[in-house]
């Protein structure tokens, strides 16, 4: 049997025997979220207006039924755990932690706080070794951020490109709270001769892959904004989500928020590890569709993009004629959303969309539009978003060989049935 998990394909035996080798005791099951979960996901449908209506259709899915807490993601990998969460389930401004997204190359490492501490050494005065506590004692803060993987959206691109196979909810927003990593800098004294922070988690090399160490130029390393995390909404680190701390940089691309983190090293040049070297990076200029990109027109990915979805309707939804309320989120990295506009005819006419209240810098912007619909039929609705650059999701995508930024103009396409 062949089950939807992404646009490829995987046999669901393969995914069953994997997700029950991790499942101790318990019956893997892949069942779709129930009909209500997708109601309630859908933007807290109840009382909007026509959507109660709406009765999306359901793809068959494989959900980590495997994965304690996470039992509503979709599987992209089992081991080590890649889990995406379904557009229906990202209808609030923070996602709730059990709905986060997770995305590792190695597998979670065991930490024991009893053993764990930070190192801060390398280009610095004064090196140190940190507690736990010891860093709950340093200031607070606090920062509310949309992080996302640089693949999501990965399955669309075309040719296809290799590696896991995101679809839209590699994304989440959450409030990370933990000390800045300027304080800890500060406390080491960075040298003048210091260039990029390097950023190593507990996670180890498995087999060929290499391990896992990224690095932030010192600038953004000092921004008052950039957080080492030790709660996530108010809830201390889960372990998926690097417990007992992790790196939070702001608006960029996920993977410079390392988990696990349990190493800092201010090195005066750029890391030679895979993960900067080879990884995360993007070309320099435009490239056709499928072509090999030379490493030297490569350069690292830093900020996201311009993006939007839209999680009301859901893609295949129907509903009766009427008002349709069309509602999702929109980003931009460190940039801020300046307007969404919405199409309902194919891209002819677009109409803009009304911000939600919740507004901070680097954290997705509620959007809705309330749409009267009077004939019946088959509609494409799209959201396409602008930031204050004046960056605008692209009608179609930059190929690049590892699909990365994929943020094509959002669509849905839905039935609307006679009143
Ligand atoms: N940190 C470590 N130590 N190892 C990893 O593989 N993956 C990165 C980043 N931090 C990774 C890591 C990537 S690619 C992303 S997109 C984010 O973590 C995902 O964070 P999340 O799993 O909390 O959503």
């Amino acid at each position: 049997m062949i089950v939807n998990v992404g646009r490829r394909t995987a046999p669901v035996h393969s995914i069953a025997r994997s997700v029950m080798k991790t499942t101790r005791g318990h019956q893997p099951h892949h069942l779709p979220l129930s009909r209500r979960s997708f109601l309630v996901g859908a933007g807290g449908l109840g009382a909007a207006a026509g959507l109660s209506r709406l009765f999306p259709t359901v793809a068959p899915r494989a959900f980590a039924q495997g994965v304690t807490g996470k039992e509503r993601l979709i599987v992209r990998s089992v081991r080590p755990e890649d889990l995406e969460t379904p557009v229906a389930l990202l209808n609030s401004w923070i996602t709730p932690n059990e709905l986060f997204y997770v995305r590792h190359h190695l597998y979670k490492p065991q930490v024991d706080l009893k053993d764990w501490t930070l190192k801060v050494d390398g280009e610095v005065e004064r090196p140190l070794t940190l507690t736990l506590d010891e860093l709950k004692r340093m200031p607070k803060a606090t920062v509310t951020v949309t992080l996302e993987c640089a693949g999501n959206g990965r399955a669309f691109f075309d040719p296809p490109v290799a590696g896991v196979q995101w679809e839209k909810g590699a994304v989440g927003t959450a409030r990370w709270t933990g000390v800045r990593l300027a304080d800890v800098l500060k406390k080491a004294g960075v040298k003048s001769t210091g260039r990029y922070v390097a950023l190593d988690g507990a996670d180890r090399p498995i087999s060929k892959m290499p391990d896992f160490i990224r690095n932030v130029p010192v600038e953004k390393a000092m921004h008052a904004d950039t957080v080492l995390a030790y709660e996530m909404n108010g809830e201390p680190l889960p372990a998926l989500h690097g417990f007992p701390l992790r790196a939070v940089i702001p608006g960029w691309e996920g993977a410079y928020s390392v988990k696990w983190l349990a190493h800092i090293q201010v090195i005066d040049r750029e890391h030679e590890g895979f993960f900067v070297k080879t990884a995360y990076r993007y070309p320099t200029k435009r490239v056709a569709p499928g072509a090999a990109v030379d490493p030297k027109d490569m350069a690292p990915l830093t900020g996201l993009v311009v993006k939007s979805f839209i999680n009301s309707p859901l893609d295949g939804a129907s509903t009766r004629a009427g008002s349709v309320r069309v509602t999702g989120f929109a980003w931009a990295g460190e940039a801020d959303i300046a307007k969404v506009d919405i199409s309902t005819d194919n891209g002819s006419t677009w109409r803009p969309a009304q911000f939600g209240k919740d507004h901070e810098r680097y954290a997705w912007r509620g959007f809705e539009y309330e749409w009267r619909v009077t004939e019946p039929g088959s509609y494409l609705i799209m959201s396409r978003a602008t930031d204050d650059r004046g960056r605008v999701q692209p009608m179609a995508a930059q190929w690049n060989p590892s699909g990365y930024l994929w943020n094509v103009i959002d669509r849905v396409r839905i039935n609307v049935e006679a009143a």
